[in-house]
């Protein structure tokens, strides 16, 4: 079926920033859609994200040059394609662009065209997203890293460490994972207002709470898993996302709440420190993008004993991706479509990530709208993990949601394998107490 024609549109994300919404129209009169998250916490490796820079307008993050590529370059390029050839109305867009990173046209022009292209095609194959995105081979329900904190870019840095997650590991469903978030959530709401120590809420729905270091963050995580009635570590594990390029000045790390700075080693040997004490099961993003030989360093001490993400480090880039593999930087990949640009070339960095043996964290970005791409592309892969955010806000909930409803559409051929995503592959995370059965 051919693609008539393209409708881009400038909407707002759940920041209230603009963001680009193209609808991809069939001869046959079926569309499909495609909306554009953003990050704050980019990665220097990532496709260029195009804004119009007009400081009197929209603080010059009005996105209409690339409304306009997608409209007088894009559209012309695409129309009259084949809506199921993916990869070649990728490739065309790419070539079009002639840029390594997308900034030529803008990998938001891009990417909106690409996940409506995909979102059509599924639509006038009359079947579900996931499975047009797995070629029918998508089952798995993914574990979700669920954020209870948030800190960083998110929330002005009133903590350094960017995301402070739960990961149910205890759960026996997708539907159970849930239903521990949701306890967990509520509870560390109530314990926190209670302490006085709340101050908002988060760019992705967690809780931007007043401490005075991070040790004193973990212990209330873990007492708030207590208090929902959950074991820490072997029902409920924790996860962080320390977006540590943010923290580095090219020599040293720096967390501001302890007032400390650390050189890459002292830094891993602080993170290692908190594995020992904390039942922490994951860690993104320990250190920079540019730090490569900390990275080696961590993997060598940290790989066998938990999931080290790299997120920054990869950005959804298959040759940096490779590079790492080689070079054992770590065992997972954090996987965003905007990071790249296109839907084709983010499947591809998750058949390589997952061709090593890898972990893939498929992604939601801090700015998101309530488009469900990532629910689909985490069944539709197998990837087996999910991060979207907290247990608030509709964008996030939306993610959530949508896995629910694939459950039910899936029926008796859904599998939900947990906590085994961590055991799999070539590199099994082995000797933590709560990986045990
Ligand atoms: P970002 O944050 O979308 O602001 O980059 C998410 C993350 O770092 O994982
Ligand atoms: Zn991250």
């Amino acid at each position: 079926m051919k693609i008539k024609s393209l409708a881009a549109l400038q909407i707002y994300d759940s920041r209230g920033d603009p963001t680009i919404e193209c609808t991809v129209k069939l001869e046959n009169g079926v569309s499909g859609r495609g909306m554009v998250p953003a990050g704050a916490s980019t990665g220097r490796y990532e496709a260029l994200e195009l804004r119009d820079g007009d400081v009197q307008r929209w603080r010059g993050r009005s996105v209409f040059n690339a409304i306009d590529n997608i409209e007088k370059i894009l559209a012309p390029a695409v129309c009259g394609q084949n809506v199921c050839a993916q990869k070649e109305i990728d490739q065309a867009m790419i070539a079009l662009d002639g840029t390594d990173n997308k900034s030529n046209l803008g990998a938001n022009a891009i990417l909106a065209v690409s996940m409506g292209v995909a979102s059509a095609a599924a639509n006038t194959q009359r079947i579900p997203l996931y499975e047009y995105l797995g070629a029918g081979q998508g089952d798995i329900l993914p574990l979700p890293q669920i954020q209870i904190f948030g800190g960083g870019a998110h929330t002005a840095w009133r903590t350094d460490i960017q995301d402070f997650l739960i990961i149910t590991v205890g759960a026996n469903s997708y539907g159970e994972c849930l239903q521990m978030a949701h306890d967990v959530y509520h509870t560390t709401g109530r314990w926190l207002r209670r302490h006085h120590k709340l101050c908002g809420v988060a760019d992705e729905g967690g809780y931007w709470p007043v401490f005075d270091n991070h040790a004193q963050i973990l212990d209330a995580i873990g007492e708030c898993i207590e208090r929902s009635g959950y074991r820490p570590g072997r029902d409920v594990a924790i996860a962080l996302d320390v977006a540590a390029s943010e923290l580095y000045d090219g020599q040293h790390y720096r967390l501001g709440l302890e007032g400390k700075t650390f050189s890459s080693e002292e830094f891993i040997h602080e993170l290692a420190a908190w594995c020992r004490n904390y039942p922490i099961l994951s860690l993104e993003d320990p250190l920079a993008d540019i730090d490569t030989a900390g990275w080696r360093s961590l993997y060598a001490q940290l790989g066998d004993q938990i999931q080290v993400i790299g997120d920054d480090l990869f950005t959804t880039n298959s040759a940096r991706i490779k590079k790492g593999v080689q070079q054992s930087l770590a065992n997972a990949v954090l996987i965003k479509l905007n990071q790249i640009g296109t839907v084709s070339e983010t499947l591809e960095a998750i058949h390589h990530t997952q061709e090593a043996g890898w972990r893939a964290v498929i992604s939601a970005r801090s700015g998101e709208t309530e488009d469900t791409f990532v629910s689909h592309l985490a069944v539709g892969t197998n990837a087996g993990q999910l991060k979207v955010g907290s247990f608030a806000r509709s964008e996030r909930m939306a993610k959530w949601n949508e896995l629910i409803r694939i459950e039910r559409c899936l029926n008796a051929k859904s599998r939900f394998i947990g906590k085994k995503v961590f055991l799999m592959g070539k590199n099994p995370i082995k000797n933590r107490i709560f990986l045990r059965n």
